[in-house]
Parts: C-alpha cells; structure tokens; sequence
C-alpha cells in the first residue's frame, strides 16, 4: 500500500495543474513533519495556545442513565471550541515553513474556518474562507468570529450551497493561486496528502485519550464512537487505538430526516464508491439530496481512510438522524451541563444506542455547541 492508498481509496484524482503543487506539499509534509524544530513548535502551540492536553471526563449521570461507563474526550473546551485548531495549527505551520502567504479554507459549521482564521491571525498570513450559503445563514456567529480575526469570507451560492460546494470553489482558488497559496483542507478528505496528513494532526486526540482512559481505568474502553463529517475527529480518535482489536470502532454519519428518507449524509453507511474532491472514496450522488440538521455533518463525501475502515469492517458506521441528534443535545446539556455541538450529539446519540453491548464507551466531544445556540433556541422553544 503506497503513501495516500488506502487499499484502493484515497489517491490523487485531480486536473494535471495540481499535481505538481501537491506532490510539493506532501514531500514539504514528509521532509518537515519529523522534524524536532517543527514538533517542539507545534507541541508550543498545542499547549499554550489550544489549550492540550483536553481533559477526559466519566459523564456519570448519563452512565448510570444508559448501564455502561461512558466517558468523554472533551474536545469541545479547546480554544475556538473544536478539535479543528489541531490541524489548522499543524498545517498553518507547514504553510509558513513552505514560504506561502495565504491560507484558503473551506468550512461547513464555521468550526475550521474558525480555526484558520484564528492560525492565520496568528502567524500573520492572509486568510480566505469559502462557506456555502446555506451554512453563512445557520451558523452566523461564526462567521462573525471569522471576520473580527481578520478573515474574508466568501459566500458560495453554487449547487446546493453547502461544504461540498465549499469545497469546490476552494479547489479552483488553489489551483489559480498555487505559488503563494496554501488550501488549508480542514478534514481527513481531498487527494493526498491531506487524508494522511490531517489524520497525522488530529491523531494527539486518540493518544492522550488513550492515555488517559489506561491511567484511569486500568484498561482500554470496549468501544470508542465519534460522528463523521469527512471523518477528521473520528480518524483522530482511532488512529491511536488501530490495532487494539478489543477496542470497537463506532462511526455516527448524519441520518438527516430518518430511516427511510433519501435526505442524509451518511456515504459509509449508505453511499456507494466514486471519485470526488480528488479522492476515491464514498459517496451520495445526488447533491441536493445531502441533508443533516448539523453543518458539519453535511457532506456528500467521506474521508478514504474510513472508506477503508468500513470495507475491511474495522468500524461499524452508522446513520445518527436528526431526532436522535436533537435528543442527545438537550439531554448532555441537562443531564451534564454540557451543551455539546450538533455534530457530536450525533456521536452522544450513538454511544445511547451502543451502550447494551458494551461496558465501557470512550465517546469525542469533538466540539462545543455555542455556535448552535440560535437553532437550539429555535427548536426548544427556548426564547
Ligand atoms: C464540532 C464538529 N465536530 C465534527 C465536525 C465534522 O468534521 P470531521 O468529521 O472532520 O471531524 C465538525 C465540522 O465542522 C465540527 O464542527
């Protein structure tokens, strides 16, 4: 298996004027990434910066509640309220060593736009967002976040207006403005080396947590479940635990309106196999049919590592609807006081679901639900 395969997904399925850039990016990534001057500055601004090591928290009431002891990485009290700072940290990083001066970024919930703009504030590079319509309208606060740390963000309005149009518009940005540009891909999705590469950067969740939950526990948990959008939190939890084959893998895709509905964003449990934003992997085919009541969740593609993970049935992936979800929010937010993101209610939700088989269930909370304050208020009436 080559660098950027996955037994047959992944890849590097892109216009011949990309080739070469990202053939530059992935030797940039091998040559630095090891490096002691790039780890020790990196770690730096892990630390102080985001806020790492996270804390892993036993959710007791909600144990109790569902008979296993479930616990959680808090990935929702880092610094911009998502595991997206790992690997915009990360990659912002490697752009400045390159000698680039702009970073683009695509976002879907605003959570990686967020985080871009906050590292391109940081490490003073110029920063453009591309977010789908459809997201700018649901998820405002962000964008207002992007804007006040300096970002631009474009409105895109083509196709469904959502993050794979998002991504779209980002990919032809890139490809114009190869020399001083760095697409700042915010998931574990997009031609290698971004899969690997972004997978390296959100890999310290699985290793602290592992940590963590054998220093606690004395063993590793029974099950570990994180939602998936492109797959980056979920790829970053289980990277650490891939071969602790007592650990089961759990993957909540976002079911949108139910059993039965065509509207979803679940391509591991549902898709089918195809080419899209560079990569092989799975995919809905029909656009305008991607739904999930989280924008983070609502993607037609699917990282090639879990495409992978799903064939060789490494990782059970299932669709989380929006119910479920909406559920699973209220009830962290009552039972423990944490008001946890859309996307990673999908992942609470799945851990209720899981919890007859398992023991012990090490759950991502891989981000915090202030920016879904204004639909939560919407939906519970709570104005
Ligand atoms: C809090 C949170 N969790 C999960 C996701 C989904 O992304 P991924 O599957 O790459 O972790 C997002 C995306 O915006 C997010 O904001």
């Amino acid at each position: 298996m080559s660098e950027g395969d996955f037994e047959g997904y992944g890849g590097r399925h892109v216009p011949e004027p990309l080739e070469e850039p990202l053939e530059q990016l992935a030797n940039a990534y091998d040559e630095i990434k090891d490096t002691d001057a790039f780890q020790a500055e990196l770690d730096k601004l892990l630390r102080d910066y985001a806020g790492r090591p996270t804390s892993l928290y036993h959710a007791e009431g909600l144990s109790e509640r569902y008979g296993a002891e479930i616990y959680f990485k808090r990935e929702d009290l880092l610094h911009g309220g998502a595991h997206k700072i790992n690997n915009a940290l990360g990659q912002a990083l490697l752009a400045k060593q390159a000698g680039k001066s702009r970073l683009i970024a695509e976002t879907g919930a605003g959570q990686h736009g967020t985080a871009t703009a906050m590292v391109g504030a940081l490490l003073d590079l110029d920063t453009e967002i591309y977010m789908g319509e459809k997201d700018v309208e649901r998820q405002q606060m962000n964008v207002f976040r992007m804007r006040l740390m300096g970002a631009e963000v474009n409105e895109v309005t083509r196709g469904g207006a959502g993050l794979s149009d998002a991504v779209d518009a980002a990919l032809e940005d890139f490809a114009k403005n190869i020399d001083d540009t760095h697409y700042l891909v915010g998931s574990v999705v997009g031609p290698d080396p971004f899969p690997r590469m972004v997978r390296d950067f959100q890999a310290v969740i699985g290793e602290e947590a592992r940590e963590q939950f054998r220093e606690r526990t004395g063993e590793l948990p029974d099950a570990a479940v994180a939602c998936v959008g492109g797959g980056s939190n979920a790829m970053g939890l289980f990277h650490a635990f891939r071969n602790d084959d007592e650990v089961a893998f759990y993957g909540a895709e976002g079911g949108g309106e139910g059993a039965g509905s065509k509207r979803h964003a679940a391509p591991l449990a549902e898709g089918e196999d195809d080419v899209i934003h560079g990569m092989k992997t799975r995919v809905i085919h029909d656009d305008t049919e991607v739904h999930s009541v989280s924008a983070g969740l609502d993607y037609p593609g699917v990282g090639p590592e879990h495409a992978m993970f799903r064939e060789v049935g490494r990782c059970d992936y299932r669709a989380v609807d929006d119910e479920s979800a909406k559920a699973a929010f209220r009830e962290l937010s009552e039972e423990e006081g944490i008001i946890p993101a859309l996307e990673s209610s999908h992942a609470v939700a799945l851990a209720k679901e899981i919890a007859d088989d398992h023991d012990t269930i090490l759950v991502n909370l891989s981000g915090r639900g202030d920016k879904d304050m204004e639909q939560a208020a919407a939906l519970f009436d709570l104005a």
